[in-house]
């Protein structure tokens, strides 16, 4: 199981502020069953913009097994959209598409904005992986239609699952994975605290939908 969103590196954005507890982190993740994790620190962020040298070095002192490579979450914004050939994907499809993890701002839930930004992605090679695609609060239709038209793939947060049966941002995660529109699910760690809900979710997800586990947390996207 490979995690493809979290913030454990230490002193690097909102993430853990010692070695020690992203070590503890890691620990424990193992334990839940993730043999791979790839950090992916914010990017082009209003308050965070981690470095490949800084994400490295801070990868190089952790000294994990888990810890092979890393990527980023970029926001989304003129940064992402005027860099050229300094981006660290998570992976490629078949056809080419560099598949980047990519949070909006968190205002942006107009449908037409977000069509925008995946139409421009798109026009850059990348096939966004779209973070914790519940906090945008789009109707289920919206995330249906623009899958259709568009190379993009749509993430879930853990923490997410693990809210009150009322919680509507829980209820439409489940919709979306009943419907099979979802691509992958991410612990989106940032401190050591939050395990219990990533537990939770993770739970949640083994026991509702066993069938999807291993490709919620794989690596390989189609086209
Ligand atoms: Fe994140």
């Amino acid at each position: 199981m490979i995690d493809l969103h979290s913030h454990l590196l230490h002193q690097l954005d909102d993430g853990p502020e010692s070695v020690e507890e992203s070590r503890e982190c890691l620990r424990i993740l193992a334990e839940f069953g993730f043999d791979e994790i790839i950090p992916t620190p914010h990017r082009f962020h209003m308050l965070y913009s981690a470095t490949p040298e800084d994400t490295a070095d801070r990868m190089a002192e952790i000294g994990s097994l888990l810890v092979r490579r890393f990527s980023f979450e970029y926001m989304y914004g003129n940064d992402l959209l005027e860099s050229s050939g300094d981006l660290f994907e998570l992976a490629t499809t078949p056809s080419g598409w560099k598949v980047l993890l990519v949070e909006f701002l968190p205002l942006m839930s107009r449908k037409s904005d977000i069509e925008q930004a995946i139409f421009s992605l798109n026009l850059k090679g990348i096939a966004p992986l779209i973070a914790h695609i519940e906090r945008y609060t789009m109707p289920d239709e919206v995330w249906e239609e623009l899958k259709k038209r568009y190379s993009l793939y749509y993430q879930i947060s853990l923490k997410t699952l693990s809210h009150g049966f009322f919680d509507n941002k829980r209820a439409q995660i489940l919709r979306l994975l009943d419907a099979g529109l979802i691509d992958n699910a991410a612990t989106d760690l940032h401190r050591l605290a939050k395990l219990r809900q990533i537990e939770q979710g993770l739970d949640l997800l083994r026991r509702k939908y066993p069938e999807q586990v291993e490709r919620l947390f794989s690596l390989s996207f189609e086209d």
